[in-house]
């Protein structure tokens, strides 16, 4: 079969999509552990499954079949992903991203993205919100690598402002009035699905993260290459390895999320009208 080239690829995908909405969806969501529930928010919501996209990645873990919802949410129209790929679950890098591809063909302007990471700086707590600053790529994969189509991005895309300063501001400034604050800091992407050694934790501090975890990278590495701006969260699940006295576990990680996942949808509701 002759290979599609993603250009192909992406305009199938989003007519798919454009075929079940007549909206322009404006803001893109990638929400990490506990925030699915931003689903049941969102108003005349529809649904379209991965499985019925072209091209889509499908998750191959069973319940999580992963659907695309498009609708308002506090005025603004949004795209969200329910359910998201990770590297570490065997899809290529350019596979991850390729939702963001098709979220801009169909005229996202701004994504949001939240995740659950460990906290690598040792005066942050379990519960906090951090926005993040910039990332270091620890995956050392790249959904860029290959040829480039001008059409989508330049081929060396500046990446000094990955994390938009505008939008940084406003979640700080929005969760002044709601009447707490973030932390700030930089987010560690590495490849998983084990966590990491103390010695790579400690390694990680001393070349300046703030926060570990193993998603978001290669979606905002192709938000960017495609000129959408982004907005990134990591809620604090759990103090990184060694830091603690203590195992890591995923049931941890789910549970502090979900501890804070009142907070962190009141912040995403709340920033989301002013975006
Ligand atoms: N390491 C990597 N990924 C994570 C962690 C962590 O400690 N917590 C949540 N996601």
């Amino acid at each position: 079969m002759e290979k599609v080239s993603l250009l192909e690829r992406i305009d199938q995908a989003a007519a798919a999509i454009a075929a079940r909405s007549g909206e322009t969806p404006e803001i893109g969501l990638i929400l990490g552990s506990g925030l699915g529930i931003l689903a049941d928010l969102i108003e005349d919501a529809v649904v379209v499954p991965y499985h019925e996209i072209p091209f889509f990645p499908v998750s191959t873990v069973e319940g999580h079949a992963g659907e695309l919802l498009l609708g308002k949410v506090k005025g603004r129209q949004v795209l969200m992903m329910k359910g998201r790929f990770h590297t570490y679950e065997g899809y290529e890098p350019d596979a991850v991203s390729f939702p963001v591809r098709v979220m801009k063909k169909l005229g996202v302007k701004t994504l949001l993205v939240t995740n659950a990471a460990g906290g690598v700086n040792e005066s942050f707590d379990v519960g906090d919100l951090m926005v993040i600053s910039d990332h270091l790529n620890f995956m050392f994969r790249n959904p860029l690598i290959g040829p480039n189509d001008n059409s989508l991005g330049v081929r060396f895309p500046d990446m000094s402002e990955a994390y938009s300063k505008r939008l940084r501001k406003l979640a700080h400034e929005t969760a002044a009035e709601l009447g707490f604050s973030l932390r700030e800091g930089v987010y560690a992407a590495m490849s998983g699905p084990a966590y990491e050694t103390p010695a790579e934790i400690r390694m990680l501090r001393i070349v300046g993260s703030d926060a570990v975890g193993m998603s978001t990278v290669p979606e905002v590495m192709v938000a960017r290459h495609a000129g959408i701006e982004v907005l990134g969260f990591s809620c604090i699940s759990n103090m990184a390895a060694g830091i603690l006295d203590q195992p890591l576990s995923h049931a941890e990680v789910m549970e502090a999320a979900d501890r804070v996942k009142d907070k962190f949808l009141g912040l995403i509701l709340a920033i989301l009208p002013k975006i």
